[in-house]
């Protein structure tokens, strides 16, 4: 499975998907590029998001808070405190290494005595870079990022990089309400740049510091979120197959009362098999009670219930928060259409043919326009259909190469449909349409083109 891993890394490197940030640098350990390709991809994994949970309900609407908010917002979160890791170092390498994640780390007993700010090593690890079974102390290390605001840098300037953009959604709970004038139960959703300093990145775009996440905190009745959390969890299940996912890599798992997150009384997770692990969380679905607006309301001294008009009281909502990754769900969707199949080539020899079987909705390139030539007269047409698709479908136009390998570069950035353009084309202003999946080939007049391709699009 790590070798699948390896072959899918170097076709995203290869063809512009995913490679390394600063590489000419020798890179920047767990930061990523998006290439030509990825970023479409990851555009459109953005956009089904949006269109699922914004644009198709009229009790969600959107908001994009800022990367950086008041140090206040992250004391009355709980995350200055709270959102930390257990980091141990290895005595004999000196690597460092997140506790939890060492087999046979366990959290410390309750009532065992620990200095404060650290947990107990019970069983010992061996240390996973050289074999070492001594550590140090594991101490919490917090996850948040750290900078200055001004040019001096001093205690009273330190301002945080968001580590969830969650927050955003609390505190501008009221200014949102009263602007959309929305009544419980309603949400506000946003997809935006997140930052952990996570103690082991790593997994390609599984785990990284900076990574974007795309959450929607649900406000509902206190009595009602229990409901609302069911609903959640299969709607987002049903995202993922609804865009192609099998339904085999896809679980839901219930977080054990000990790993529950300060604020959650009860969170599942949606978990996918990737390659690199028997099964990797790929969004968070948590009910947070009403825990966050009475936090800020605490610390702000700013009023953030909620007045019903039909009960004539006021209240503290509670908040149902599928909370997803935009990385992670993109890493998912390609390893989930990653296929390598036996298929004939032009001369009808059977060999290998690597397919990305997106779903359309995600595929980075909708259609490739392929003249069979760079021929003089057939560059024109081509150059005529590509003008004709281009303002409604993300189209490349590729005249590199045998048609043969040309089909075969689509294929694996999973291209759903090639049309191309041939010498016949000039007398009967028909051309060929492949299809990615069947490898069938139908052959419709250009005034047919748009409609055809609306339909199976
Ligand atoms: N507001 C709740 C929250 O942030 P989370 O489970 O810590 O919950 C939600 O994060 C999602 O964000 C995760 O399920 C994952 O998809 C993504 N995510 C979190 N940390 C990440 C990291 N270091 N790298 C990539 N994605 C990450």
């Amino acid at each position: 499975m790590a070798d699948l891993m390896d072959t899918i890394t170097s076709l995203a490197k290869r063809r512009g998907i995913v490679f390394q940030s600063s590489e000419i640098y020798g890179g920047l350990r767990s930061f990523w590029d998006y290439g030509p390709l990825g970023v479409e991809l990851k555009r459109n994994v953005r956009a089904a998001w949006w269109k699922a949970m914004v644009q198709e309900r009229d009790n969600v609407v959107g908001l994009e808070s800022s990367i950086m908010m008041s140090p206040k917002v992250w004391e009355a979160s709980g995350h200055l405190e709270s959102f930390t890791d257990p980091l141990v170092e290895c005595l004999e390498c000196h690597q460092r290494f997140r506790a939890d994640h060492l087999e046979g780390f366990h959290e410390p007993q309750s009532g065992t005595e620990v200095d404060e700010g650290t947990v107990d090593m019970a069983a010992q690890p061996k240390c996973p870079n050289c074999g070492n079974d001594r550590f140090t102390d594991a101490r919490n290390f917090n996850l948040m990022f750290k900078t200055y605001m001004g040019p001096v840098e001093e205690t009273g300037n330190e301002v945080y990089l968001r580590p969830e953009t969650a927050q955003g959604m609390f505190v501008d709970f009221v200014t949102v309400q009263a602007a959309a004038r929305k009544k419980l139960p309603f949400g506000i959703a946003q997809i935006g740049k997140s930052f952990r300093n996570e103690i082991t990145p790593g997994n390609f775009i599984y785990r990284t510091r900076e990574f974007e996440q795309m959450e929607m905190e649900f406000f509902c009745e206190p009595g009602t979120d229990e409901k609302w959390h069911e609903y959640w969890i299969e709607q987002r299940m049903a995202w993922y197959t609804g865009l192609g996912m099998k339904e085999e890599n896809l679980r839901i798992r219930e977080h054990e009362k000990d790993e529950l997150s300060h604020y959650s009384k009860r969170t599942v997770d949606v978990e996918y098999a990737f390659p690199f692990t028997d099964w990797g969380e790929l969004e968070g679905i948590a009910n947070r009670t009403d825990f966050d607006l009475k936090a800020h309301e605490k610390v702000s001294g700013e009023d953030l219930t909620y007045f019903d008009q039909e009960k004539e009281e006021r209240y503290h909502p509670y908040v149902i928060e599928p909370a997803a990754g935009v990385d992670r769900a993109t890493l998912a969707f390609i390893c989930d259409a990653f296929t390598v199949e036996e298929a004939p080539n032009a001369k009808g020899e059977m060999e290998k043919r690597t397919v990305l079987k997106l779903h359309k909705e995600l595929a980075p390139i909708k259609i490739a326009i392929l003249p069979l030539s760079r021929n003089e007269r057939l560059v024109p047409k081509a150059r005529e259909v590509f003008d004709l698709l281009k303002s409604r479908w993300m189209c490349d136009y590729d005249d590199a190469g045998s048609i043969g390998r040309r089909y075969r570069r689509q294929d694996e950035v999973g291209t759903p449909f090639c049309v191309t353009i041939d010498f016949e084309s000039l007398d009967d202003n028909a051309m060929t349409i492949r299809d990615r999946d069947s490898m069938t080939q139908d052959r419709l007049e250009i005034g047919k083109l748009t409609e055809h391709l609306a339909d199976r699009l």
